[in-house]
């Protein structure tokens, strides 16, 4: 089965070097998805004019293939954004963030005309909040933000730590905090109130900006 989910990303990914146009940048996520995407990518590198990374992960990986990665102020609006998702509804919107990306990710998400998201079929769901909502907090708030949280939703809110009982850091210096417990009926709604919270940087809902397409793997990939 976990076979079967791997072979789904690559052909997810691969289908989604058909959104990709001659001459353009564009916006990498992060995430085992995403890796094969930046594999397939590095294939057609002479045809794009380079990109933009989401995560430190996905930089080195682009530039162990020879692929360009720019500033993202240093470029226009985006042709196009490829990510992976943790959780995808009816709706196209997502959670995101399982790889402490979220934050970075958002912003190529805002930046870009075409969110092409690239999904296993294990990731489909009716509704959003099984796997447990991230929200990228700083550091000094995250007490308060995890009561706030608790005041706010019937979630429950875990700090994302390493084995050694460390926070996990953000390519940004912040910490995680993973909602359980969620059943997301208002993502819009969830993401405006959980982002007016003062300390939090981003929350793993893209429900305000979801995707344009999403690419579900199989013979043949389904596209939605
Ligand atoms: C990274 O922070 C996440 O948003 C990823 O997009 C998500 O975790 C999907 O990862 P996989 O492709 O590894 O499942």
């Amino acid at each position: 089965r976990s076979e079967a989910m791997t072979e789904a990303k690559r052909q997810a990914a691969e289908k989604a070097i058909e959104y990709v146009e001659d001459g353009g940048i564009v916006g990498v996520g992060t995430g085992s998805t995403v890796a094969y995407f930046i594999d397939a990518l590095a294939r057609i590198k002479d045809r794009i004019a380079g990109t933009v990374s989401s995560s430190e992960q996905s930089t080195r990986r682009l530039r162990e293939h020879g692929i360009d990665v720019l500033d993202l102020n240093a470029v226009g609006p985006l042709g196009l954004y490829v990510d992976g998702a943790d959780e995808c509804d009816p709706h196209k919107r997502l959670i995101k963030g399982g790889g402490a990306a979220l934050t970075r990710e958002k912003i190529l998400a805002e930046a870009s005309v075409r969110f092409v998201c690239i999904v296993d079929p294990s990731k489909r769901v009716d509704v959003l909040g099984r796997f447990p909502l991230p929200v990228e907090v700083i550091p000094m708030a995250r007490s308060l933000v995890a009561r706030r949280i608790q005041a706010l939703t019937d979630g429950q809110p875990v700090w994302r730590q390493d084995g050694d009982g460390r926070g996990v850091v953000t390519d940004n210096g912040n910490w995680i905090l993973d909602v359980h417990n969620l059943r997301i009926v208002d993502p819009v709604a969830v993401e405006r109130e959980l982002n007016q919270i003062p300390g939090v940087v981003s929350v793993g809902l893209f429900a305000r900006r979801p995707a344009d397409v999403v690419i579900v793997g199989g013979e043949p990939p389904q596209v939605l």
